[in-house]
């Protein structure tokens, strides 16, 4: 009996540590792409400025909107209304991962010292 509790103990940690590598390695996949196709023009780390000086940096998306309203955007041919940047369109698995990778770095702090309206630029 105690070496079923064991087992069932064990399974059970070894369920939750998957799950969260899997979430883990979907926001390192989405790093990868965000670095291979958003990187050239938006800063995508948690600090530096964009290289395309009107494209927002990733981690400031959220001053903007919910994160998770990118979603669409991304899969359907992502913000067609900016000249400047080219439509992309990702596959649902792919989106999952960008959206995880840019709420990691989200600057939530940053976010709350700014009160409305100052210093956003519109
Ligand atoms: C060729 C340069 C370029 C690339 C590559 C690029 N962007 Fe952009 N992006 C821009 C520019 C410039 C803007 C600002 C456009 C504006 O505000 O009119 C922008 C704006 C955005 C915005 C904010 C739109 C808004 O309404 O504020 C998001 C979100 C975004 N980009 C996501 C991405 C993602 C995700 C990728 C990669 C999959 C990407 N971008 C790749 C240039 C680029």
């Amino acid at each position: 009996m105690r070496r079923a509790l064991f087992l069932i103990s064990a399974f059970a940690a070894l369920v939750a540590s998957a799950a969260s590598a899997e979430a883990s390695e979907q926001t390192a996949r989405g790093r990868l792409l965000v670095q291979r196709y958003c990187a050239g023009c938006h800063a995508i780390g948690r600090q530096g400025a964009s290289p395309h000086k009107a494209a927002p940096p990733f981690r400031e998306l959220h001053q903007r909107y919910a994160v998770d309203s990118l979603a669409e955007a991304l899969a359907e041919g992502i913000l067609v209304g900016h000249p400047a940047m080219p439509e992309m369109r990702f596959p649902p698995n792919d989106v999952k991962a960008i959206l995880a990778y840019i709420k990691s770095i989200q600057t939530e702090e940053h976010a709350a010292a700014q009160p409305e309206g100052t210093a956003r630029g519109r």
